[in-house]
């Protein structure tokens, strides 16, 4: 029988309940799909670093090596701790475990109400790519003369050759496999840009998407400068396959990409190791919410979103298929819903009415 280790991190505030949900579905594919689970879970979080002065132990990294998978469930309290700390739990796994692929797929359900008015299942169907292990988030600058009137900042991004070009070949490879799925007759890869204005690290960024652009002639090439591509995002949602991003603008666009999906509840990220020699991290892309933790309020289907991706990457790709036709029943009939979506249904609630639907026949 098949067998994974999934390492489970619930985190703060709301993170520990969209977990629950998530675990539920996790163990309702298991019995259904017959591979077995062993879940450890792993309390780190703010409170930890309340007790212990840390987010998490120093050998998180070794803790976690031997998993085939890890859920997150969300980090962060600032009431607690101060958010540039409390990150470092979840920006220390994606880089050291090299998650150099940040996907996040905008993807609006059937039923499922947006802000915007031209929004349809078939116009938002996107996905981003988003750099994950460098970039603006390299994590390297300093201070200088702090305290003084000569005080400074100095924050570095860096760009490498390897690090752009594995993460936008990733990006034509998805966009090929779309095409191919039918899910984009297009098969469009967008860059997202900045080049304009940042004259060395985009215009390399560019010089990098336009290399690794020669090996797949099958697929299109599209080019925006972020502030732009906000406005098109909105604007012409239908136009967009596959864009790659980097760190920091891949942040900023995938909240704007909730939105278009309904809002923060339906948007799912997978923080990937390609090539598998370290395990890959699922979690929603919403925070921690602290007002309204505590409430079993909040819309678990960004965590059970990020549970199906997890199931796909596992190689359980009927058990996938099956949360995301699971989640179209569920939204589309629109019996259940949570607080965001105009209703008054509870996160576990939900978690059930998905878990239903997943073993009805
Ligand atoms: C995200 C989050 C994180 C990020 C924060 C919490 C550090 O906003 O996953 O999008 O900026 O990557
Ligand atoms: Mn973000």
């Amino acid at each position: 029988m098949q067998s994974y280790q999934i390492a489970f991190i619930p985190g703060d505030g709301v993170g520990t309940e969209v977990s629950d949900e998530a675990i539920k579905i996790l163990n309702t594919l298991a019995d259904k799909y017959g591979f077995q689970l062993r879940i450890e879970t792993f309390g780190w979080g703010c409170d930890y670093y309340l007790q212990h002065g840390r987010m998490m132990p120093d050998d998180m990294l070794e803790k976690l090596r031997a998993f085939d998978a890890i859920f997150l469930g969300c980090i962060g309290d600032v009431n607690k701790v101060p958010d540039h700390i409390s990150l470092t739990l979840l920006l220390t796994i994606r880089k050291g475990f090299d998650q150099y692929v940040n996907l996040r797929p905008i993807k609006l359900y059937p039923g499922v109400d947006t802000a915007l008015k031209n929004a349809s299942p078939s116009t938002v169907d996107m996905a981003v790519i988003r750099e994950n292990t460098e970039g603006e988030y390299s994590g390297t600058g300093g201070f200088y003369k702090l305290g003084t009137p000569d005080g400074a900042a100095i924050q570095t991004a860096i760009f490498t050759q390897k690090g752009c070009e594995r993460v936008m070949r990733y990006a034509f490879e998805l966009a090929r496999k779309r095409k191919k799925l039918g899910d984009s007759p297009a098969g469009m890869v967008t860059n997202c840009t900045k080049s304009n204005a940042l004259n060395y690290s985009m215009v390399f960024w560019d010089k990098v998407f336009d290399q690794v652009a020669q090996d797949y002639p099958d697929i299109k090439t599209d080019m925006a400068l972020v502030d732009a591509l906000t406005m098109w995002m909105v604007k012409n949602p239908e136009f967009f396959d596959v864009i790659v991003a980097s760190n920091l603008f891949g942040d900023i666009i995938t909240d704007l990409g909730a939105m278009l999906q309904g809002g923060m509840g339906f948007a799912a990220g997978a923080n990937i190791n390609p090539e598998k020699r370290y395990p890959s991290m699922f979690e929603p892309i919403h925070g921690s919410a602290p007002k309204y933790a505590g409430k079993g309020i909040v819309n678990p289907v960004a965590a059970i979103e990020s549970i199906r991706m997890m199931t796909e990457h596992l190689g359980e790709t009927k058990a996938g298929k099956d949360i995301e036709a699971a989640l179209n029943q569920v939204l589309q009939t629109g019996d259940v819903k949570t607080r965001d979506m105009g209703g008054k249904h509870s996160t576990a609630e939900m978690g059930d009415a998905v878990k239903k639907a997943l073993l009805s026949p």
